[in-house]
């Protein structure tokens, strides 16, 4: 089997940066997973003793706390730091970004919106940065927002990092034609924008598209999507142990892909068993 890689695919900026914090702090532990993508988890786990919280009643004094890539809750942070923990900040810039936003705006008096998944981590602690969470609205669709009552004739709006930016402007359209003032921030990460052009070039001239990524991973899901449109054999595997040879009868070439947080040694593997078919 002939194996294409996309011309950009894997680890962003944010999660490599959290991956090189997390390795300088070995014996500590993260406040929720660092990054998605278990396996990376265990490999700093086995190879730096980095643990994982499940809640914040396990942290003791003198602890050292990493906050993950996607954030916390300003709330959590602050109960972190009055439990006299280390807190060490791998939060992605990016994700830095929106959280100051909607901070700075809404002590200006501005209502937020955030078009985002209220479920995510990452849109839970932007959220927790408004100053009135009342007043802080999430949506992931347009037509959500007859239902939203906002409390000011002025708006901010930030979107989740990993969104596509196409529905962000037709939210912000719709928006726009309806209150007095809109303020716009694009918080969008280029670097799943960057996967996922070279994943939808790559899917349309391939015979099978490989995706390789976390499942709980919305960035690994949009590429799984983006290659479904294009190519109806594309897979979402976490490692080469869920590679299935009869995804490969009467293929030549296939093409791969990986989320943001999938770490090189995986996709490696992945190519390299691939390559045997
Ligand atoms: Fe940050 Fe963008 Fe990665 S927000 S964690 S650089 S996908």
């Amino acid at each position: 089997m002939e194996v294409k890689l996309a011309s950009s695919y894997g680890f962003c900026f944010g999660v490599k940066r959290a991956i090189d914090i997390a390795q300088k702090y070995e014996n500590s532990a993260t406040m929720g997973p660092l990054i998605h993508n278990k396996n990376e988890i265990d490999r700093l786990q086995n190879d730096y003793k980095v643990g994982l919280y499940r809640d914040l009643n396990e942290v003791k004094p003198n602890d050292t706390v990493i906050i993950r890539t996607h954030g916390i809750p300003k709330q959590d942070l602050k109960d972190l730091r009055a439990k006299d923990a280390k807190v060490i900040n791998a939060t992605c810039p990016f994700v830095t970004t929106p959280q100051q936003i909607v901070k700075k705006m809404s002590q200006e008096g501005y209502s937020i919106l955030i078009f985002g998944d209220s479920e995510h981590p990452e849109v839970k602690g932007v959220k927790s940065y408004g100053e009135d969470l009342e007043d802080v609205h999430v949506i992931l669709e347009k037509s959500e927002l007859d239902n939203l009552n906002f409390k000011h004739d002025k708006i901010a709006t930030v979107a989740q990092t990993t969104r596509k930016k196409e529905i962000y402007l037709d939210i912000v359209n719709s928006l726009i034609l309806k209150n007095k003032e809109v303020r716009v921030f694009n918080t969008i990460c280029d670097a799943t924008f960057e996967n996922q052009d070279a994943a939808r070039d790559l899917s349309k001239e391939v015979d099978v598209m490989i995706i390789i990524g976390g499942k709980n991973s919305s960035n690994t899901k949009q590429l799984h999507t983006i290659s479904l449109e294009n190519c109806s054999d594309s897979y979402l595997i976490e490692n080469e142990t869920e590679l299935d040879s009869s995804w490969f009868d009467n293929k030549k070439l296939c093409g791969i892909t990986a989320g943001a947080s999938t770490p090189d040694w995986i996709i490696q593997q992945v190519v390299d068993k691939i390559k045997k078919y």
